[in-house]
């Protein structure tokens, strides 16, 4: 019992999930000015889907340190907000855990990947008993008039599935069929006429003069039920911190479901 809890400790810190967290919020810190305009076009597609549809209620799917939500717009217009992540920040708890028309849910919006890698043993962790799992999984069906899956998409199938190849468990192929069902299922679970999907699809690496070295896709499922769709660059990081070498921008996606 002892020694399976210290495994399920080990595993989330593994896992990254905190220092993920902590890792995106100091990089928002360095990287300000990059970041501003993708997190302005993030909460400007909030707020103009929110007009067009009109909810009560709307729910944040991966709301994480919620840079990118419009917050404070939100609540002056009398909307009620849920914020769904796998772990909500200490400080974001603090500063609205006691606001009456906010809502914290915790849940791994895989349907349960993360809850599993965390209490089994490697050895035991195989492609085909991984594939079926993803398969059966039922992701979290948000209960909301609006929902926003918010630069979620990528990390779903990173968290798990990078893992996984660091400890030699997965080929590239194999995670990339992995990572296609894992997103796949999460665009599948949004509800439709009443969804905005916000993600990178694309990671790309420049050199100091400005030009394009390579490209990794970080997306694999199928984009094409999107409408009004948009577009953008993420300044994401010009310190080379992200990928030594390189200054990483990602390409991002927008549209309603
Ligand atoms: C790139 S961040 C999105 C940015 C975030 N809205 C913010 O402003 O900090 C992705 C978020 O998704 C969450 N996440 C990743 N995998 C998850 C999972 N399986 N279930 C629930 N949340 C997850 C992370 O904890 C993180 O907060």
């Amino acid at each position: 019992m002892l020694l399976g809890n210290l495994r399920v400790a080990r595993r989330v810190r593994e896992l990254g999930i905190v220092s993920g967290q902590n890792g995106i919020y100091n990089r928002y810190l360095r990287e300000k000015d990059g970041w501003d305009k993708h997190l302005a076009n993030t909460k400007m597609l909030i707020l103009d889907a929110v007009k067009q549809n009109q909810p009560r209620n709307i729910c944040f799917l991966g709301s994480g340190y919620l840079l990118d939500v419009p917050v404070d717009e939100l609540l002056a217009n009398g909307f009620r907000l849920t914020f769904v992540d796998i772990s909500h920040p200490t400080p974001i708890l603090k500063k609205y855990s006691r606001n009456s028309s906010i809502n914290f849910i915790t849940e791994d919006l895989t349907g349960g990947l993360l809850h599993n890698l965390s209490s089994e043993r490697l050895r035991d962790i195989i492609f085909f008993k991984l594939a079926n799992l993803i398969e059966r999984a039922e992701p979290f069906t948000p209960d909301a008039d609006f929902v926003v899956s918010l630069n979620l998409l990528s990390q779903l199938s990173d968290i798990p599935l990078e893992f996984l190849r660091r400890k030699g468990k997965l080929t590239d192929w194999q995670s990339i069929e992995l990572a296609l069902v894992i997103q796949q299922k999460h665009i599948n679970s949004l509800p439709k006429g009443k969804s905005l999907l916000v993600s990178d699809v694309m990671e790309e690496y420049y050199n100091d003069k400005g030009e394009l070295m390579a490209t990794r896709p970080t997306v694999f499922a199928d984009l094409s039920g999107l409408n009004q769709v948009k577009e953008w660059v993420w300044e994401f990081d010009t310190g080379k911190t992200y990928l030594e070498d390189a200054v990483t921008k990602l390409r991002v996606v927008a549209g309603l479901l």
